[in-house]
């Protein structure tokens, strides 16, 4: 035993004697005698420690990465959104040159890009491929990720590649719900020139997967929404056959407004707003009784008060549905006039809103072109010369001077 420390306890009292001579000696700072063993403990490490702290970091990074992306796409409405998010985060987090989305046709089968990021963002906006074709396709019949960093070796893939973007060097993975492709997500080099790994495979099939589920439950919202939409459009339309002469109300109020929003600039998230409660405006009726609502004569004040709460009503019904929170306003103020007359608010120029404003010159178009019981309905003509009487007085003189613009141009349109 003693035989071992000796030589031990030796060694240690010279290599401290030598540091301290160094210390003495100005050439060396305690701290650097703290770093040298810190070295030495770091080098004592490699490289298997280093190499697991390493792969630790990366793995917290990679975590951290698609937590935030799986919020960021969770909240998202709508699939082009999604589809933004995923490329813009992806190609950011990776650091390559392009990603791109493609996304399956339903009807037809063929892939096409929804949303792309980096070099070749622009010309990829319609590029497209038919079912089956090209490296993409391939990729979704087979339903195995496709890992290349040396496409030039690879002579199948080569001779199908119809997809320039993707260079030599790619990953291309596909998007599953129970098992069907919905979709591919590819990216291109890396613009630090490394190759891809089975780590960046392993990523791209983890935001693969959370990308399939956020569209798919977009596609089931967007169903449900459709459902509830189709639901109420018929319940307008069997409200406006109550009446013979109010038939298709609703489709016409409608097809006036969308087009008088369209010629204003709205933008297509505002014109379906105006499609909606075009459809819906009059909703509120349902609660009228049949006695004053089909009254063949003139009202008494009493049944017109009866008729006046039929925006509030609209409004009530249609605000219950979160995805039309929106149309709700324009629902309720498309009696209001310009001069502020009208019904139930009382509310006066801009301070209506534009949508509402459009469905009141809509309205009253399609009451005057129609026959009513006690009335014959106006001539075109007759139509037009009344809404321009009625400019600032009724209704917004604008509105008013774009409809008669569209009436000009498509006559066809009030047929
Ligand atoms: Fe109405």
């Amino acid at each position: 035993m003693e035989s071992f420390l000796i030589p031990i306890l030796a060694g240690l009292f010279i290599f401290i004697l030598i540091k301290l001579i160094s210390i003495f000696r100005g050439r060396r700072q305690p701290l650097d005698i703290v770093s040298d063993v810190a070295n030495a403990a770091q080098r004592s490490l490699l490289p298997k420690e280093v190499a697991g702290l390493e792969e630790k970091m990366w793995y917290e990074e990679e975590l951290a990465f698609l937590f935030k992306l799986n919020e960021k796409i969770s909240l998202a409405l709508g699939k082009s959104t999604i589809a933004a998010h995923l490329v813009e985060e992806v190609q950011r987090f990776m650091n390559t040159t392009t990603c791109v989305l493609f996304l399956v046709d339903e009807n037809t089968g063929d892939l096409r890009v929804e949303a792309a990021s980096g070099a070749n963002a622009k010309s990829l906006k319609d590029f497209f491929l038919l079912k089956g074709e090209g490296i993409t396709g391939k990729v979704l019949s087979s339903k195995e990720p496709l890992l290349v960093n040396d496409l030039k070796k690879n002579s199948y893939y080569e001779s199908i590649n119809q997809e320039q973007y993707l260079g030599n060097v790619f990953v291309s993975v596909p998007l599953l719900i129970k098992g069907l492709p919905i979709g591919a997500l590819n990216v291109a080099a890396k613009k630090t020139a490394a190759l891809f790994t089975s780590r960046d495979e392993e990523l791209l099939l983890n935001v693969a997967r959370m990308g399939a589920v956020a569209f798919q439950n977009s596609r089931l919202q967007e169903q449900i929404q459709a459902d509830y939409l189709k639901t109420m459009t018929t319940l307008a339309v069997i409200l406006d056959a109550r009446d013979p002469y109010t038939k298709r109300h609703s489709e016409n109020v409608t097809r006036y407004s969308v087009a008088i929003a369209k010629e204003m600039g709205f933008s297509p998230a505002e014109v379906e707003m105006i499609r909606r409660a075009g459809l819906l405006h009059d909703i509120g009726k349902i609660g009228i009784r049949d006695d004053v609502l089909l009254k063949p004569g003139k009202l008494t004040p009493e049944e017109f008060e009866q008729i006046k709460v039929h925006p509030v009503k609209g409004q009530e019904i249609v605000s219950s549905l979160p995805f039309l929170k929106g149309v709700a306003g324009l629902v309720r103020h498309h009696h209001e006039r310009y001069d502020g007359k009208g019904y139930p608010d009382g509310k006066s120029g801009e301070d209506i809103e534009l949508g509402s404003r459009i469905m009141a010159v809509s309205d009253s178009f399609d009451a005057m072109t129609t026959d009513r019981p006690y009335r014959k309905r106006l001539l075109f003509k007759e139509a037009v010369a009344e809404l321009i009487r009625c400019k600032a007085s009724q209704f917004d003189p604008k509105v008013v001077d774009n409809f008669i613009a569209i009436l000009e141009n498509n006559p066809k349109i009030a047929e």
